[in-house]
């Protein structure tokens, strides 16, 4: 099985997190999400403890809720000792909502607007994670006007490239995020945070792509950001304390793509670290890390309700489902692979080679092409697996679809973390 959480039971049914998938399928009806809290806590922890063991106190993960968010996890995300990374006005008011430690969230952005920055100086954010040298004014400015000193990181770009999909690389100089290190435009930054009264420059961001299976493209960036850290010494006297390296761990979609250890992973970035530290005279700043889609992606899964089963002689097949790319955009968006199985035939053979469709009035609304599943027919069960990340949080109403639901279970209770979106909810805002 793809991940540990899944599996299959007497009944010949997938089961997730000990739970009977056909069985949620009838209770909650579909398409639904499914997360699992059990191993999203499990994977906070090891985050958590390999950071704390290779980094002492101070230094921990910050959960990047674009991945997923909603008021629960944030307050799972808290219970597990985190910070988290917020990248909107709305991500900041749910986690505020939630009763997330407001001195422990990171503001992203490359446009953070004037009310975004008011917003959360009303919130009492801890860190803008600051992009621009706009940005980096209008903060001194609204910060000045409350008479606060505002912390911030500035966000940097070391120039790595990840070899990840093109579409996710953030960290190459090419970018709308951050300032580049190797264009001058990064020092510059620095210099002007360090001139302004109002902001107190705390340390350095870097994030350099997602779904990155390696160890070697987060050493090498952070051996680039160490040599800047050591170049802003020499020039300026000041000594970085947070180095923020950033998410991107990479999660297994399907069986080809490799088990990862992340504590394992921490713990050889952390080796390399140390070393870059001392060998640029450096104090070790505190790291940080912003995992988003590594702590939820396989705790999640869908499930749909097949309907059409339509074979075109000579061309392909195409199994419908009740659900598309308004609650997984990821195919459409990027042709990303997902493992699709018949929740109610889980053992059988998978040997009907075909197209899942949408239900979209799209062509392009696909979940997955060339997919391998048992015998569909109108009324099975079909999951998606590994959907925990970026799916419900880039899920739309397009074609006036209601969202699903988020089943949340765990060993010991199941609940509705975020309720189906009802035909109401379509028009609420209709004036
Ligand atoms: N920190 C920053 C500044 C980021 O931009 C991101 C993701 C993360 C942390 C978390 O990265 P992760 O650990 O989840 O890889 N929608 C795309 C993913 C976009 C990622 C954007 N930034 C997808 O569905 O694959």
């Amino acid at each position: 099985m793809l991940h540990k959480n899944l599996g299959i039971n007497e009944n010949n049914h997938l089961t997730f997190c000990g739970y009977d998938t056909v069985e949620l399928a009838k209770e909650y009806g579909t398409p639904v999400y499914v997360m699992d809290e059990d191993l999203i806590r499990e994977n906070c922890r090891i985050y958590k403890t390999a950071l704390e063991r290779n980094f002492g106190k101070g230094s921990m993960p910050l959960y990047a809720s674009k991945a997923f968010s909603c008021k629960k996890i944030y307050e799972i995300a808290k219970d597990e000792g985190l910070g988290c990374d917020v990248v909107s006005g709305g991500e900041l008011y749910i986690a505020y909502k939630s009763g997330f430690d407001m001195n422990n969230v990171f503001f992203h952005g490359n446009n953070k607007t004037e009310k975004d920055i008011e917003f959360a100086m009303n919130c009492k954010l801890g860190y803008f994670v600051v992009d621009n040298n706009e940005e980096l004014t209008e903060i001194n400015k609204q910060a000045g006007e409350r008479n606060i000193k505002q912390k911030i990181l500035l966000r940097i770009t070391p120039g790595i490239d990840p070899h990840t999909h093109k579409a996710i690389v953030t960290g190459s100089v090419d970018s709308k995020f951050g300032s580049a290190i190797e264009t001058g435009q990064a020092m510059a930054i620095v210099k002007h945070a360090l001139s302004f009264s109002n902001v107190e420059l705390c340390g350095l961001h870097c994030h350099i792509g997602s779904q990155i299976f390696e160890c070697e493209p987060f050493t090498d960036a952070a051996e680039i950001m160490i040599k800047f850290i050591k170049q802003i010494k020499d020039e300026t006297g000041y000594e970085t304390k947070i180095l923020n390296l950033g998410g991107g761990m990479g999660v297994r979609y399907i069986e080809e793509d490799p088990i990862i250890d992340y504590g394992k992973n921490i713990d050889t970035i952390a080796e390399k670290i140390k070393a870059y530290a001392s060998n640029n005279g450096i104090t070790m700043p505190t790291i940080l890390m912003e995992p988003g889609r590594s702590l939820v992606a396989a705790a999640g899964i869908t499930l749909y309700t097949v309907g059409s089963v339509k074979e075109i002689p000579g061309f392909k097949k195409y199994v419908s489902i009740d659900g598309g790319m308004p609650d997984n955009p990821r195919y459409a968006l990027y042709q990303s692979i997902y493992t699709c199985f018949l929740a109610n035939k889980a053992g059988d053979k998978a040997d009907y080679t075909c197209t899942v469709a949408g239900r979209c009035c799209e062509s392009g609304d696909l979940i997955a092409e060339n997919t391998k599943i048992a015998n569909p027919v109108r009324g099975d069960i079909l999951s998606v697996l590994c959907t925990g990340a970026y799916n419900y949080s880039m899920a739309s109403n397009y074609n006036k679809l209601p969202r699903p639901p988020v089943v949340m279970v765990s060993k010991n209770k199941k609940y509705i973390a975020v309720a189906k979106e009802s035909y109401e909810d379509l028009i609420r805002n209709d004036l």
